[in-house]
């Protein structure tokens, strides 16, 4: 039965039901009976992989809950500050065409020894020092990135960071700037619908890695953190992810890109005339490549529908919101949006002057700072939003602690 956010929430029982044996395999890796979820076993025969507790014996997932809720939030950023001035002397812009294009005025940016996974292992840190839960009693960790410093992603580096022995399983998730919002979400399908208790949702990119230093048109907008939310398993009554609205359109991804190149090579075996396509070329992937008019336009149109609809299937009107806390890319976007939707100036979460675009961490990262600052207090409603490359584009209305 699918409830208000859009949910399938299976008829399970309360949080504190006594946990059931592993039973036999099926395709969707559990199986659901009246009352009980019951856990399908995997084993892995990896060398190394032994020293973790396999999905067998962890605590994952033993019970299935229908409520999930926001517990803990952290964030860290960069020690490089990079202001607008800065940025003035090495292209031809300045501090008042950027900030009132924009609204940023500095952005951090990765030197030296920082890394985005130490980054993202401090914001972890913190949230789960707030939400006084243990490494070891995650079951789960979502690194939204699309920067990740290996190929392969980076969840697994971060969970081996946090010491988190017990914790099976850790991955990417790759969605741009709306990929914090995704992460959010999945968390509560993996909370809702697999049992899993605490959910670690990072959101780092360092995307200064992939800006044209030299492009003024983009390389004043972007900026690296990481931001982390703990979601937790909670009774429905408690729940603080209340609706969301999801989408993407990969016929507008040609107004935001990053995407693969070949690197000129020489093709040492094609001299012999035997093997002339082998070996392949080298790729990396080119520095982002922006349309800015046609992405403030996708902003303005599709982030205001977004959260009327996730508003909507809450029973929520903008009105009854605490604050609205969208995606930091440009203030001008952020004001129209709360134009659109009547929200106050008052009730809107900014810090982008501070960071400029730091994309999926940008949520976490203003979230982290309202909430320590006591401007977010338990209990407030927030409607957030994410909206980037892909195109993707996602709200949810979520309620702080
Ligand atoms: N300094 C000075 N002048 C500049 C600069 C600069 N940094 N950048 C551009 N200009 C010039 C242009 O060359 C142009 O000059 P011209 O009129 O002589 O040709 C003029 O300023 C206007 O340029 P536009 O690109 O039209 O400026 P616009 O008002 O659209 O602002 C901006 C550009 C800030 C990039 C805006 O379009 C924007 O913010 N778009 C949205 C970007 C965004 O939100 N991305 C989020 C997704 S990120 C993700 O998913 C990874």
């Amino acid at each position: 039965m699918a409830n208000t956010s859009g949910f399938f929430t299976p008829s399970v029982p309360s949080l504190r039901r006594k946990i059931q044996p592993p039973i036999g395999i099926s395709r969707s890796g559990f199986c659901f009976s009246e009352g009980s979820c019951r856990r399908v076993v995997c084993s892995s025969g990896i060398e190394g992989a032994e020293k973790h507790v396999s999905p067998s014996e962890s605590r994952v997932p033993k019970l299935v809950s229908k409520g999930c809720k926001l517990v803990g939030c952290g964030s860290a950023v960069p020690t490089l500050s990079v202001s607008n001035d800065d940025l003035a002397r090495i292209v031809d812009t300045s501090d008042e065409w950027i900030s009132v294009r924009t609204g940023i005025r500095n952005r951090r940016v990765i030197s030296g020894k920082d890394s985005l996974r130490n980054l993202a292992v401090e914001a972890a840190r913190k949230a789960l020092e707030m939400a006084d839960v243990d490494p070891n009693d995650l079951d789960l960790i979502l690194m939204c990135t699309s920067t990740p410093e290996d190929l392969f992603g980076g969840a697994p580096q971060v969970q081996r960071d946090l010491g988190c022995t017990k914790t099976p399983l850790a991955y990417d998730i790759t969605a741009a700037c709306s990929g914090f919002v995704l992460g959010l979400v999945s968390a509560a399908c993996h909370i809702r619908g697999g049992g899993f208790r605490n959910v670690l949702v990072i959101g780092a990119d360092g995307l200064s890695r992939f800006v044209d230093w030299s492009d003024r048109g983009t390389c004043i907008l972007f900026g690296d953190a990481a931001g982390a939310l703990l979601v937790q398993a909670c009774d429905a009554e408690e729940d603080g992810l209340l609706s969301f609205d999801l989408h993407s359109d990969g016929e507008g991804g040609r107004h935001l890109s990053a995407s693969i190149k070949d690197n000129e090579t020489d093709d040492l075996l094609s001299s012999n005339g035997s093997l002339l396509d082998f070996p392949p070329k080298r790729s990396s992937y080119s520095c982002i490549q922006m349309n800015g008019k046609e992405v403030f336009r996708f902003a303005v149109r599709c982030v205001p529908q977004s959260i009327e609809s996730a508003l909507e299937k809450a029973g929520l009107t903008a009105s009854s919101i605490d604050w609205l806390l969208l995606h930091q890319a440009n203030q001008r976007i952020i004001d129209a949006v709360a134009t659109r939707l009547e929200v106050p100036q008052e009730q809107v979460i900014s810090n982008l002057a501070n960071y400029g675009n730091t994309s999926a961490a940008s949520i976490p990262l203003a979230l982290d700072e309202a909430v320590r600052s006591g401007k977010v207090k338990p209990g407030h409603t927030i409607a957030t939003a994410g909206f980037g490359a892909g195109l993707t584009w996602g709200s949810a209305i979520i309620r702080w602690g």
